[in-house]
């Protein structure tokens, strides 16, 4: 192998490493390649990377002593532990300068941490999302950079040429900010995609109960959808699930099991939007969604002790598919804006400049959140880069105030059938929070105060001052302190 003769190394050849290798090597990159089993090194370069000129090699030291300085190393490899080992395999054989680029799926504080870390011994890091699954790495992925400014002239036009682009030819990548910037944006779109799925789950599950479709009918009705607002790269493969057959001619989805598995990333987005007080309830509920159906053999025996309504089909076929439509429209409507809250607040946190208008250009194409939808926000952005809340901008507002009747209207259904729609309903009761002046979180004060003299505002005095009532008669004159966390 030639001495400094690559562009960048990766390290990691399952099939997300595997298909950017190819990616990059059809953008006329020269890769090495390394992978910790290294029978698995061999096997790629003669079946899957035969013919390119990708580069094998058998240990870490020869995959540093392929690359141009400053060598650029990817890690495709499990998120976690595995990261921090590799760097560590790596450190002894890369110099000042050189850059190492983390391409998983890692929690965002991990790559805080590692950029921080790597910055003091002169390494410069990279923590990227990568999104859009086999297809999306080999022919165009979204990429979500983040971690030392420094790194990113170095990777920029790598990245941008192997990255998905929208109709405009703009790359579905860009520098999102410091540190864990890039891996927390990448987790705020796996959220979403939490969201998404769940609600597409909805819409199926409410237009099996009404109106009985078949898989067949089901296809038809996705595909339908996938011409109009919820064009989409998740509409447009469920319309194709509901079309495949198993070898015995049965539709294939019938013969899954309804336990979801999941790896985690949509937790730590619930997780940070508790830690941030941010109601990110939609992605909460996917998320919660995904563990109830997991108690497969809890809910069978509940199945048979715990009765629901008796329902008569959906009156109307069109009308009740329109609402359904319109109740995962709005829904999908309130998810993003749920997220794109809580960036704000994490970017506040973090000390990050996120330019939200660019995280949907970024999400726009190659991700598997790609959608028409993500055009409407980067319109709203790049009309307001100050929008407080994608629920006031004008496209926003005017189709949630015209389709919310369908859209309770298919809630309504949802629990007349007794159909759960955790996501539908929970995006709906935060939109009639949102909107509305009065909460009744007059009592809820007034509770605290009774029981832990927890003190309250009042409507007739300015806000910061604390009042205490003495409810009983027979509490002291001290009252507790106003912190809020
Ligand atoms: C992507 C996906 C991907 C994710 C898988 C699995 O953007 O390509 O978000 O990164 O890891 O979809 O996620 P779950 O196993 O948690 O569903």
């Amino acid at each position: 192998m030639q001495k400094e003769s690559c562009d960048i190394g990766l390290i990691g050849l399952a099939v997300m490493g595997q298909n950017l290798v190819l990616n990059m090597n059809d953008h006329g990159y020269r890769v090495a390649v390394f992978n910790r089993t290294v029978s698995k090194v061999d096997d790629f370069i003669q079946n899957e990377a035969a013919g390119t000129q990708v580069v094998g090699a058998h240990s870490i030291e020869e995959l540093v002593a392929a690359l141009k300085r400053p060598r650029r190393v990817m890690l495709m490899v499990k998120a976690g532990e595995t990261v921090d080992q590799m760097i560590e395999h790596l450190l002894p054989h890369l110099e000042k300068g050189d850059i190492i680029i983390d391409g998983g799926n890692s929690h965002f504080p991990d790559t805080n941490r590692r950029t921080k870390d790597l910055a003091e011994k002169g390494i410069l890091f990279i923590g990227t999302g990568v999104s859009g699954g086999e297809e999306g790495a080999r022919f165009g992925p979204s990429i979500m950079p983040g971690g030392n400014p420094a790194a990113w002239p170095h990777v920029k036009e790598i990245f941008q040429s192997i990255a998905a682009k929208v109709e405009d030819g703009s790359p579905c990548c860009d520098w999102v900010g410091e540190n864990g910037a890039g891996h927390y944006v990448k987790m705020i779109h796996n959220g979403i995609e939490y969201g998404d799925m769940q609600l597409i789950c909805e819409a199926y599950d409410l237009l099996r109960a009404g109106l009985g479709l078949s898989a067949d009918e089901l296809h038809e009705v996705f595909a339908e959808w996938n011409k109009g607002e919820l064009d989409s790269y998740l509409i447009e493969i469920t319309s194709e699930i509901f079309a495949k057959r198993d070898e015995d001619g049965a539709p294939m989805v019938d013969k899954i099991l309804d336990a979801a598995g999941q790896k985690g990333t949509g937790k730590w987005t619930g997780v940070n939007s508790l830690e941030l007080g941010v109601p990110v309830t939609l992605i909460g509920e996917a998320v919660y969604a995904r563990c109830l159906s997991a108690m497969k053999d809890e809910r069978v025996a509940a199945s048979k002790i715990l009765t629901g309504p008796k329902h008569s089909a959906a009156q109307d076929r069109a009308e009740f598919i329109e609402d359904v439509r319109r109740a995962l429209y709005c829904s999908k409507m309130i998810s993003y804006a749920q997220g794109y809250m809580l960036m704000r607040e994490a970017a506040k946190d973090q000390g990050w400049k996120l330019n939200f208008g660019g995280i949907a250009l970024m999400w726009r194409g190659g991700c598997i959140i790609r959608s028409r939808f993500l055009g409407k926000i980067k319109e709203a952005f790049d009309k307001n880069p100050q929008l407080t809340n994608l629920l006031l901008d004008d496209f926003f507002s005017r189709t949630l105030n015209e389709y919310q009747a369908s859209w309770r209207r298919a809630i309504i259904k949802a629990i007349e059938y007794g159909v759960p729609t955790p996501a539908f309903s929970t995006a709906l009761s935060f939109f009639d929070g949102y909107r509305a002046e009065r909460l009744p979180a007059n009592l809820l004060q007034a509770q605290r105060d009774f029981f832990g003299a927890h003190t309250y505002e009042r409507v007739d005095k300015p806000r910061g001052e604390f009042f205490h009532t003495n409810w009983t008669g027979r509490g002291g004159r001290v009252s507790s302190g106003t912190y809020n966390v």
